[in-house]
């Protein structure tokens, strides 16, 4: 199919409401995506037509939602390149995929000394369960450097010969833009003995990503970045790494039997899932993944390069501005995603953002839960930031960058280093 960003942008009834009076321009797409109405109508049509309750009724409207929700698990395993849906647990987001690979694996491997290896562009989702872990059990925690909007692999290698047990890094950095060469970085890792975890909240929703090519051990993602609803995401596990596992939440589904005394555990992934599921979550982002395969990740892959190269283009060329991320030059664009972070000299970030709203345009700014990153390794208090998806338009884009002048008026900013 031929991509038409107009097309698609019909798919989005979002796209055609108003903020502060003017046309709604979305760039923030890597904090959550919009949702076509195909998900918006799937998860209706579940309310209306077949709501029941999951693994549990024998009549046909429970039967209907077990199957809408088993199959959307079928999709998103062939969507990844999964061995099979019992690779893929639910949770709630990415951020409770992580640390459910902190309270299940790492809990019942790691003992006091042992080394996990971070880098320093993860989102806090990827600290925080970390250091509480290391807090409790005395882990060892080290983060590789980044330099220059990447992760500098000579610093990666040098702390992966300190042998930690488990390595854990972003595929897509959720300010830099960067994306990572998990491939390398897993065989590095797994060479050193290490497990390996991928947090791909911003690159499964915008490039084909197949975790059996990658050879991960855990991947991770959300549903409510990649057009489906919010409340539900992924983490995928290796079969064998699961089985071994022992669950953290028991109850409901989550049993083959209970006794008095004792019970034993359902087969995979319903091991790791008590209770009723978010079963309308699963139902909308199986139809989510559906239109991203109708509309093909490839095509959508190279409609954001070419809106980076176009966005990049145009800030180059205006006065005061700070772009943030890996120093590629044009030529190689194709190591950035859609994730632009900025700042305009003497503005502050939260300045910008809301003067960019007056004009209708929705961008984020802060510390992007990565104050690290933000904070020590860019040195900024904060940072703007501009995120794409299949539904942006170049037009768009100009309507930002031009409303960087207006951020320069309204706040009398006159000479720029
Ligand atoms: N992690 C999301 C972001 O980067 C919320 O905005």
């Amino acid at each position: 199919m031929e991509f038409n960003v107009d097309e698609i942008r019909k798919d989005f009834p979002i796209l055609h409401t108003k903020n502060m009076g003017k046309d709604l321009i979305y760039l923030d797409s890597a904090a959550t995506s919009q949702k076509p109405i195909q998900v918006i109508n799937a998860i209706m049509e579940y309310y209306k037509t077949y709501n029941a309750n999951i693994h549990r009724g024998l009549y046909d409207i429970s039967v209907k939602a077990t199957e809408g929700y088993t199959n959307s698990k079928e999709k998103v395993a062939k969507f990844i390149n999964a061995q099979s849906y019992r690779e893929i647990l639910y949770c709630k987001n990415t951020t409770e995929a992580i640390n459910l690979v902190a309270l299940t694996w790492a809990e019942q491997n790691l003992k006091e000394g042992d080394g996990i290896l971070l880098t320093q562009m993860e989102h806090h989702s990827n600290i925080v369960p970390w250091q509480i872990l290391s807090k409790k059990k005395r882990l060892v925690l080290e983060y590789a450097k980044v330099e220059n909007g990447v992760i500098n692999m000579d610093d990666y290698k040098k702390k992966l010969e300190n042998a930690p047990k488990l390595v854990s890094f972003t595929h897509v950095s959720n300010v830099l833009g960067s994306i990572n060469n998990v491939k390398e970085m897993t065989k590095l890792a797994h060479t050193e003995g290490a497990m390996v975890h991928i947090d791909g909240a911003q690159s499964v929703p915008h490039m084909k990503v197949n975790v059996k090519d990658i050879g991960c051990d855990f991947f991770s993602f959300s549903s409510h970045k990649m057009l489906g609803p919010a409340g539900i995401g992924v983490l995928y596990g290796k079969d064998e790494i699961l089985e071994e596992l022992e669950p953290i939440i028991g109850g409901g589904d989550m049993i083959r039997s209970v006794d008095f005394e004792k019970c034993t555990w359902n087969e995979l992934p319903w091991k790791f899932e008590a209770g009723t599921s978010n079963i309308e979550g699963g139902i909308g982002l199986g139809k989510a993944i559906e239109y991203i395969e109708g509309i093909g990740i490839d095509n959508i892959r190279k409609h954001e390069i070419e809106l980076v190269r176009h966005a990049i283009g145009k800030l180059e060329k205006v006065e005061g501005v700070a772009v943030y991320g890996p120093e590629l030059g044009k030529d190689k664009i194709e190591g950035r995603a859609g994730v632009i972070s900025f700042n305009i000299h003497g503005a502050h970030p939260h300045d910008v953002a809301t003067i960019f709203n007056s004009e209708g345009i929705a961008i984020r700014a802060g510390h992007h839960c990565a104050m690290p990153l933000v904070n020590k390794v860019l040195n900024e208090p904060a940072v703007a930031r501009m995120s794409f998806y299949l539904y942006t338009k170049k037009e768009e884009i100009d309507k930002a960058v031009d409303t960087i002048e207006k951020v320069k008026k309204v706040l009398r900013i006159k000479k720029h280093r």
